[in-house]
């Protein structure tokens, strides 16, 4: 009896100290879901707590729900009060469409026995209820809809965004559209357009003595309106049930989707709801959800603006490398060529081929002064502008080759370029000038020593000795003359330009009629058959040797052949008579007498009877004796005359075309390798 008595005491204090407990008031309050307040929201279906801290209770999944409950449940009456519990509720929410007009279908504040509503529907339903349990009382479901699609009691003329009292049933207590009073003005009322993605402030209040409900909605930063938005007078004792859930509800249907964002509440059973710090809630969100109109409007613009900027970059693009094409065009076989200029450099270091550094007009072009921006070495730049040229590819392998020869009495040809039909070579830059302007235009009365004039011959026959017997081919100038040597610091003789006549030897060797040099230079044989050999090379040098030692050009108006008239005065004995008057006397005898008849002996007829290179550079330095005239071999000047005579007759000829240049008196043969092709 006593045990049972005692048994019966436990009880009864475990029952009171449960219902002690039971009856604990509760306050709660939520700036932005993140952190430890994650924890303290339960969450249903397709809501969320985004990063920012916003509780989303709908993704833009179509008939989608969600729901969002406080973790505790809340003791809404007790067996000890016939009362329900008085409550207030403050939280700012945002419902953001997909577009201006769009969206749906709502949301809601509920009190619901449980966090997850089993069943319930999606749509109009706002996830509390269904088509059967609609207006079933056994739902215990109290709820504040925020709906932003016209429901079933709707005036016609509604616009679907109004806010209602739901008990049970989608079929509102009351509702009325979303507005609220200001403070001041307690008659008229400004609408609210829910669905506009901006915060929205709402108040649910609710007197368990006086069993009024009061819901007020406010903007943003506004205070709370004196006079709520809907009052509805009702017992929640025969609604709810003892325990329940706090929370919210929000739904999608058909219609596009919007999202439903809770950014922060307060809740409390023992007076107003605490308030709430807006500034510290969560931004409504701007993301990839809320694609509303001004939103996508923004985005097209900026889109518009990105693909215009990249499109100006595109065009600019292009039109930079259509510039720079127009510097390079390479072909592939250019593109291994070890000897080939950068176009733009060429173009730097000329200063834009500026006249202001043109250094000389040859026959086959112009010639800059040029300092290549890279090195800072001084070059010359040779430009040649042809309209056609056929078998460049040839000719660049040939220029590949001669690029390799490298000589102390050679212009060495540093590299070459092409451009559309321009050609360039790069030789060394020479600062002296030629032999030509030296002999025959001397600066400042500085004529040339014999002695600098026998070192110059010395050396230019060295060169060709490279050029004929040095080097892995065999290389013909084509071209010998006092123009064609330049003249380097050292007052060394070099020789230059031997690049270019390879140019023309495609055409020469198929129209062999054609004649390439200069007149006064070419040999009798070679204006006979157009063969260059380095014979006719030798010729060529020995008329040099004649220019040097008598300061006479090979042909002088039209009449004087200096080769006959230096072989007159050896004939007659006083070959001396031949030397340049501009040397005085001072000049080495014994060398100044070898030097002219070897430049006979050279300038022989007869291309048999011509000595080789290698022979006259032993004659110049000494080590052979030159031969004596009578052995030479018959030299019939008549006959050499004849055959300069026959080319000043071409030369009136060629005068009309294009392939003479009278300027320097040279046949350039223009047309040799495209009709040789
Ligand atoms: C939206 O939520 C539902 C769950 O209710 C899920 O099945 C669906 O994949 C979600 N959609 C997106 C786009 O996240
Ligand atoms: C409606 O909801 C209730 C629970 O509230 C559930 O038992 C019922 O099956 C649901 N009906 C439909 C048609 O989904
Ligand atoms: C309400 O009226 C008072 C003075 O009558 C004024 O100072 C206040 O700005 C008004 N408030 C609003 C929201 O119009
Ligand atoms: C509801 O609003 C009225 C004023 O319209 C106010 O007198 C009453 O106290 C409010 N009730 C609650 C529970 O806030
Ligand atoms: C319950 O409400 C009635 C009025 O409806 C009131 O007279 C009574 O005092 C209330 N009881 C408590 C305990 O608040
Ligand atoms: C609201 O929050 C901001 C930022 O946290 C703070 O600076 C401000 O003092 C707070 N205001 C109140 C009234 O607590």
């Amino acid at each position: 009896m006593a045990l049972l008595s005692m048994i019966s005491l436990a009880l009864l204090v475990f029952y009171f100290s449960v219902t002690l407990h039971e009856a604990q008031s509760e306050e709660f309050i939520f700036e932005g879901f993140i952190n430890e307040n994650e924890r303290r929201i339960l969450l249903d279906r397709a809501s969320v707590l985004k990063p920012s801290g916003a509780l989303r209770l709908t993704n833009k999944t179509k008939n989608a729900i969600g729901h969002g409950f406080y973790f505790k449940p809340i003791q809404m009456f007790s067996s000890t009060s016939p009362n329900a519990t008085s409550f207030s509720t403050y939280f700012v929410f945002s419902i953001v469409p997909p577009a201006s007009g769009q969206g749906g279908y709502g949301l809601a504040f509920a009190i619901a026995p449980t966090y997850q509503i089993a069943g319930a529907a999606a749509g109009h339903h706002l996830g509390l209820f269904n088509e059967s349990n609609e207006g079933n009382k056994l739902n215990h479901i109290f709820a504040v809809e925020f709906d932003t699609v016209k429901g079933f009691n709707e005036p016609k003329d509604s616009n679907g965004n109004h806010v209602g009292i739901n008990i049970n049933s989608m079929d509102s207590k009351t509702s009325r559209p979303a507005g609220y009073t200001d403070i001041n003005n307690t008659q008229k009322e400004d609408e609210i357009d829910m669905h506009k993605g901006d915060p929205i402030q709402a108040w649910v209040d609710y007197n368990g003595v006086s069993k009024i409900v009061n819901v007020t909605i406010g903007p943003m930063w506004q205070q709370k309106p004196v006079k709520p938005l809907l009052q509805h007078s009702v017992d929640l004792t025969s609604v709810v049930k003892e325990i329940m859930y706090v929370g919210f509800s929000a739904a999608t249907g058909d219609t596009p989707a919007s999202s439903h964002y809770i950014l922060g509440w307060s809740f409390s059973t023992t007076g107003a709801a605490p308030p709430l710090n807006l500034s510290r809630l969560p931004i409504p969100p701007a993301d990839k959800d809320s694609s509303s109109f001004q939103f996508s409007l923004i985005a097209l613009i900026v889109a518009l603006c990105v693909v215009t900027v990249l499109l100006s970059g595109v065009l600019l693009f292009f039109k930079l490398y259509k510039r720079m094409r127009q510097f390079e065009t390479l072909e592939d076989w250019e593109l291994e060529c070890p000897h080939r200029f950068r176009y733009r450099d060429l173009y730097t270091a000329t200063k834009g081929f500026k006249d202001t550094e043109i250094i000389g007009v040859g026959g086959f072009g112009t010639v800059y002064k040029a300092v290549m921006p890279s090195t800072g070495n001084e070059v010359a730049v040779k430009k040649i502008t042809r309209n056609s040229i056929q078998g460049l590819k040839e000719f660049v392998a040939e220029i590949e080759s001669l690029g390799r020869l490298r000589h102390k009495n050679l212009v060495n040809l540093q590299g070459w370029c092409k451009k559309k039909n321009d050609l360039l070579l790069v030789y060394d830059y020479i600062p002296n000038g030629s032999l030509d302007s030296l002999l025959f235009h001397p600066k400042n009365d500085s004529v040339l020593s014999w002695e600098q004039r026998f070192n110059i011959v010395k050396g230019i026959a060295a060169g060709l000795m490279y050029l004929h017997e040095e080097w892995e081919q065999v290389v013909i100038h084509r071209d010998i003359k006092s123009s064609n040597v330049l003249i380097d610091a050292e007052m060394n003789g070099r020789l230059g330009d031997f690049g270019l006549a390879r140019l023309y030897d495609h055409g020469i060797n198929s129209h062999t009629t054609n004649v390439v040099g200069t007149i006064g230079y070419i040999a009798p044989e070679l204006a006979r058959t157009g063969k260059a050999s380095t014979n006719s090379d030798v010729f060529a040098y020995g008329v040099l040797l004649l220019e040097v030692a008598t300061g006479r050009r090979p042909i002088e108006s039209g009449q004087f052949i200096l080769v006959d008239w230096v072989m007159e005065c050896q004939q007659m004995g006083r070959i001396l008579d031949a030397v340049d008057s501009m040397l005085g006397s001072s000049y080495v005898e014994e060398d100044m007498k070898l030097v002219l008849e070897l430049g006979l002996l050279c300038s022989h007829q007869r291309a048999e009877a011509r000595p080789s290179i290698r022979q006259v550079t032993r004659y110049l330095n000494g080590d052979e004796k030159l031969p004596s005239v009578e052995n030479w071999g018959s030299i019939d000047s008549s006959r050499l005359s004849e055959i300069n005579a026959r080319l000043m007759q071409l030369r009136s000829i060629e005068m009309t075309s294009t392939s003479y240049n009278s300027s320097s008196n040279r046949f350039m043969s223009t047309n040799s390798i495209d009709a040789g092709r």
